[in-house]
């Protein structure tokens, strides 16, 4: 091992997503066996003891790459150096909150988180926002960090994009391996699109390998994978957070990996106009990832039912901007 380690800053790392990611990606599964690590993690104040014994047990894996952990409750300081930021806390909605004030609570967390990526962040730094609303925290995040290429800010949809291939593979007892070439579009709400006509089967074209069922794609599919948080927590009680965990390892991986040949990823990224998704908004796309670089994949068909429902995500995520907007966080 002769490579320096890369600086990972986990941002709510005392809550439940936190305890699933930081023992992955301390054991290597985010960068790889050869890659060692730094964590950085940043909590409130009030969480930061509950993140002191999070790292005590970090110490007692005696994980070969790890190479330190330190504990913040100040963003310059958590972001100081980062080349990797996961912005997992956030402000969860809670009763009576109206959209407004969890967007403006969430402005809160995510303006200071990218004015100190914009002061800090390493040259190289890679943005992955898992807090909800991600793709909206995504932008305000950008938003304040002018000093950084946009397209280093990210927002996780590979949660949805795994939701769709298991429930694909159930739907054609297909192993989930067979399944290449989901993708998600849009937001990561219950309005996202999971694309099954540019999707393939063991090579087949997925739609048609479900028999070209467009009820069950409108009525069962689409709204179980758009539903399946709100199932999670209606079952645990609690929002997913060991597959939550693992889809923004799956993420990162991904991004520093790239794509296998023929294939691609779902990411919700700043969109360059692609598919008339206006340009700005932090949108999911299919995306091959080559020397760490990300590319929307161009020219696919969008039938009509597609169309329709790309629309509506869009119009959802460009109302969270206005809004944003409007607040004075972006
Ligand atoms: P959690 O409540 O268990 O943990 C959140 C942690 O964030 C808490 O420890 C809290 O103290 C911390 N925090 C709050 N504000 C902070 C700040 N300003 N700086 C640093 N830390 C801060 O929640 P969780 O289950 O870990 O989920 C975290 C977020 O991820 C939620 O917003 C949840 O909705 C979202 N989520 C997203 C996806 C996705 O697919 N994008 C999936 C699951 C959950
Ligand atoms: C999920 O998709 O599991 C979460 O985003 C749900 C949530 O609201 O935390």
């Amino acid at each position: 091992m002769t490579q320096s380690p890369v600086n990972v800053t986990v941002t709510g790392a005392a809550g439940q997503i936190g305890y699933a990611l930081l023992f992955r990606i301390a054991s290597g599964a985010l960068l790889g066996p050869d890659t060692p690590v730094k964590l950085r993690l940043l909590e409130i104040p009030q969480a930061v003891k509950a993140a002191e014994g999070t790292a005590m047990e970090l110490d007692d894996c005696a994980f070969p790459l790890l190479q330190g952990i330190d504990i913040f409750d100040d963003a310059k300081a958590a972001f100081d150096g980062v080349n990797v930021a996961l912005l997992v806390g956030a402000r969860p909605r809670t009763k009576g909150m109206e959209r407004a004030d969890l967007l403006e609570a969430n402005g809160g967390i995510f303006k200071p988180q990218g004015e100190a990526i914009n002061a800090g962040a390493a040259s190289d730094v890679k943005v992955l926002v898992v807090g909800n609303p991600a793709n909206t925290n995504a932008l305000i995040a950008q938003a304040h960090a002018p000093d950084v290429p946009a397209e280093r800010f990210t927002a996780m949809t590979r949660l949805d994009h795994n939701r769709a291939i298991a429930q694909l593979a159930k739907k054609t007892g297909a192993a989930t391996t067979d399944i290449t070439n989901i993708a998600i579009w849009g937001n990561h709400s219950p309005t996202m699109f999971p694309d099954l006509y540019n999707a393939k089967v063991k090579g087949q074209n997925a739609f048609e390998a479900v028999g070209s069922d467009l009820d069950w794609y409108r009525d069962e599919y689409q709204p179980t994978v758009g539903k399946r948080g709100a199932a999670i927590i209606e079952a645990r009680g609690a929002s997913s957070a060991a597959s939550a965990a693992s889809a923004a390892i799956d993420h990162i991986r991904t991004w520093v990996d790239g794509t296998p040949e023929g294939d691609w990823t779902s990411m919700a990224i700043p969109s360059d106009g692609s598919y008339g998704v206006p340009e700005g908004i932090i949108s999911s796309f299919p995306v091959t990832v080559k020397d760490q670089q990300y590319s929307i994949v161009q020219g696919l068909e969008i039938p009509a039912f597609a169309q329709e429902k790309l629309d509506a995500t869009v119009a959802e995520l460009v109302g969270e901007r206005d809004a944003v907007k409007e607040l004075g966080l972006i």
